[in-house]
């Protein structure tokens, strides 16, 4: 008999936490449920859980890492587990040593716990000059062993493609690529995209955004309250035609005794990618529990393939994203 080829696992994000602008987060209501929600997601199978030194807005900024790095000391857990942050190359971090002081920052917010650094985006878009360096810096660090793992994120597969082939140069790997992969964002899937390059290169590709920020868990509808925050305003720009689509994730959800948020991030599974989905309940890690248990035919991704073909909606890209 054929081997069945093995699928991505499922990782979690933590962009919510601390952050109020986009998702109202709320340290008094929310602060509590985050040490059982990792404790959930990790007996669940999950192994890998993304933060990033930019997150939290306002006061709370740095507060995903620090709540991440909180929950993660209570342990124990697997040795296998990765925890991944990203750092910002903001215009203010110059030259190949500009990580050198955020880096030692995110550790100590993680409480010593960090197994991947990814460079969040490039800096291709206001100071092209600077890619180089950053990325050499951070080899650097894998090389001098400071940092274990290295990633990147929010790029194209050209500049992917480039990256990769600086770093192999050096003999350094390059761990994992981030992308935003749901059905409201299919770039990545395109014949010469990112997702092919991971393939050919032994890139892991992660797909982030996977409901696109929830929306496609089937919970929100224009008759009904829009979350707070500007998620809302997002989902009330985006809904609009979105029926027949939330409609057949619905039906290939009860078909498969599922819910729509597991038929996405097997969507994501079953394009070779590892969804990295938000979550700060421990309520939320069934959708895993779920997912983790089956695999999409090749005739169910294909149908929501068709039918996300179809819409003029489509998730905002991040800003920095480049080439
Ligand atoms: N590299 C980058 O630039 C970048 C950009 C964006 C995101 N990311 C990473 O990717 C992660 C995931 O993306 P995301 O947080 O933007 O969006 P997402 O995973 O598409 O959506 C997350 C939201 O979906 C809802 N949800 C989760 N599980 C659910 C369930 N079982 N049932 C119903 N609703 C559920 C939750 O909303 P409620 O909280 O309202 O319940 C949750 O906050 C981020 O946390 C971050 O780590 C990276």
């Amino acid at each position: 008999m054929a081997a069945v080829e093995a699928l991505p696992g499922i990782g979690v994000g933590t962009w919510a936490w601390g952050n109020r602008l986009v998702w109202d987060y709320d340290p008094a209501r929310d602060d509590a449920l985050l040490p059982a929600t990792v404790r959930a997601a990790v007996e669940a199978g999950v192994r890998l859980f993304d933060t990033a030194d930019s997150y939290g807005t306002g006061a709370l900024r740095g507060c995903s890492e620090r709540l991440l790095g909180a929950a993660v000391a209570q342990g124990p857990l697997p040795a296998d587990l990765v925890i991944a942050t990203k750092l910002a190359p903001y215009p203010w971090r110059l030259g190949r040593r500009a990580f050198d002081r955020p880096l030692a920052a995110s550790r100590c917010r993680l409480r010593g716990r960090l197994d991947r650094v990814q460079l969040h985006w490039s800096t291709a878009r206001y100071a092209p000059w600077q890619e180089h360096d950053l990325l050499q810096g951070l080899a650097d660090l894998v090389e001098a062993g400071v940092v274990r793992e290295l990633g990147v994120s929010n790029m194209g597969p050209r500049r992917l493609r480039r990256w990769h082939g600086w770093l192999a140069q050096r003999g350094v790997r390059l761990r994992s690529v981030q992308v935003q992969l749901s059905p409201l964002c299919r770039d990545p899937l395109a014949p010469e995209g990112v997702l092919s390059v991971c393939r050919e290169l032994a890139i892991d590709a992660l797909g982030y955004s996977p409901l696109a920020l929830g929306l496609l868990s089937g919970r929100w509808s224009l008759q009904d309250p829009l979350p707070a925050g500007l998620r809302g305003l997002l989902f009330r720009r985006l809904l609009p035609g979105l029926q027949p689509l939330q409609h057949l994730l619905a039906e290939v959800a009860r078909a498969r005794g599922t819910t729509p948020t597991a038929v996405c991030l097997n969507w994501c599974r079953a394009h070779g990618a590892l969804p990295i989905v938000g979550l700060r309940r421990p309520g939320q890690v069934a959708a895993i529990d779920d997912a983790l248990g089956w695999r999409l035919a090749d005739a169910e991704r294909e149908a929501i393939d068709a039918e996300a073909g179809k819409l003029d909606q489509r998730m905002p890209a991040n800003p920095f994203t480049s080439s």
